[in-house]
């Protein structure tokens, strides 16, 4: 649908959609900046409920200063078939009743991609931000999710310039995308200053607090392909172990990789002192744990780009990165599940400092105000 017929026919709010835990940070800017928008942007708040556990939703809600969701549709956790189909059953009859004037989509989960569907196929445009990262990878759930959200989004707004290229390539015409920067880092820059004391945070849980006195590590692990199968498990909990013995490490721990070390019955390699085991952390906490890490071990998105605006170097267990930029001008290094090369960065890490990097084009903090102001322009064409 063109910006004209949305404009035209429709005058409801943007319906803005969050569902997991990554789309928390990049949602709460945008609304800032639809609110501060000179005229203002009415927004409807739409929690998918795809996350719901207090440590994923509530309390990044309250770190975020998120409001309340205006709907909260419930779905849990199932297949992603099932999870894909309950978001998208009960996200039809929200927008029968409030009638947007687009569907705001952020990331590439699960909620993402079904209100993307359901939207289009109602005649109600979309709008993604985040566009077109490409891992290259379609093994990976939100490869597919990024793929077929931005074949039928009407409006595309990119992180990093390479975006742009991957979108040409699978023929959507440059018209529709616009390079706006990065969100998540709007939402990192301006709650820098409220981040929490690391060995306050390690307190809280029980944790020895001395443990992040001189120098540690940060770990998150999730992804299905890291933690489902209990080879790669393993021996990933086993070279961390290793790297503990040199550098101690807080490990937090996603509700998936807590669930897997216990059926795997793998808890004796995380054991024994050097590695703080955590629940999902706050995001204030998460900010400040990694802002004063020496290195950050991961797999997730997010925290590529995160420790790449902290300069805080970052190896990454993936063998690949739909972020290229946190690579190419960040502090981001691919180190795949290779134990040998996972040992050798962080002992590079360790005697040199490692990557330093520079913050990336547009990761200003300004994101959410370029996308609110070029959306006005775009919904409303005729207005200055
Ligand atoms: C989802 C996203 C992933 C993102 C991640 C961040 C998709 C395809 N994946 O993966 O891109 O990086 O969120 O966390 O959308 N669970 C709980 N409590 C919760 C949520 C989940 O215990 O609040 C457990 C459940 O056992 C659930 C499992 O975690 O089955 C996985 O949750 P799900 O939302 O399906 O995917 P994530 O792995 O979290």
């Amino acid at each position: 649908m063109s910006a004209e017929t949305a404009a035209q026919g429709l005058s409801g709010p943007v319906m803005c959609i969050v569902g997991a835990r990554p789309n928390f940070m990049k949602m709460a800017p945008i609304l800032r900046a639809l609110a501060a928008h000179e005229p203002p942007l009415p927004a409807l708040l739409v929690h998918t409920g795809q996350h719901y556990d207090a440590s994923m939703s509530d309390q990044l809600f309250a770190d975020l200063r998120l409001p309340r969701p205006d709907l909260n549709l419930e779905v849990g956790s199932g297949s992603h078939a099932v999870q894909t189909a309950e978001v998208m059953k009960r996200i039809e009859p929200a927008i029968d009743e409030h009638r947007p004037c687009c569907v705001l989509v952020v990331g590439d989960v699960n909620s993402t991609l079904a209100c993307t569907l359901v939207a289009v196929k109602k005649g109600v445009p979309v709008v993604h931000v985040e566009a077109g990262l490409r891992s290259g990878d379609r093994r990976m759930p939100e490869e597919i999710n990024r793929v077929l959200t931005d074949q039928v989004a009407d409006r595309l707004y990119t992180t990093e310039r390479s975006a742009l290229a991957n979108l040409q390539r699978e023929g959507v015409d440059e018209e529709r995308v616009c390079f706006a920067g990065n969100v998540m880092i709007d939402s990192l820059l301006s709650n820098r200053p409220y981040a929490r004391v690391p060995a306050e945070t390690l307190a809280a849980h029980g944790a020895d607090p001395a443990l992040v006195q001189a120098g540690y590590g940060v770990v998150t692990l999730h992804r299905p392909s890291n933690v489902d199968e209990p080879e790669t498990l393993q021996r990933l909990l086993g070279v961390l172990r290793e790297v503990s013995e040199r550098l101690p490490l807080v490990f937090a721990l996603h509700p998936r990789t807590r669930g897997n070390i216990e059926r795997f019955g793998l808890q004796g390699l995380v054991a024994g002192g050097r590695i703080a085991l955590l629940p999902p952390q706050g995001y204030l906490e998460m900010l400040g744990l990694m802002a004063g890490a020496t290195v950050v071990l991961t797999d997730s998105g997010g925290l590529q780009e995160e420790t790449t605006a902290l300069g805080v170097p970052c190896l990454t267990l993936r063998d690949n990165t739909e972020r290229p930029i946190t690579v190419d001008e960040g502090t981001n290094t691919l180190v795949g599940r290779d134990v040998a090369a996972i040992r050798e960065a962080v002992a590079g890490i360790l005697a040199g400092g490692g990557k330093r990097g520079r913050v990336p084009e547009n990761w200003d903090g300004r994101a959410a105000e370029r996308i609110a102001a070029d959306l006005y322009r775009w919904l409303r064409p005729g207005a200055a």
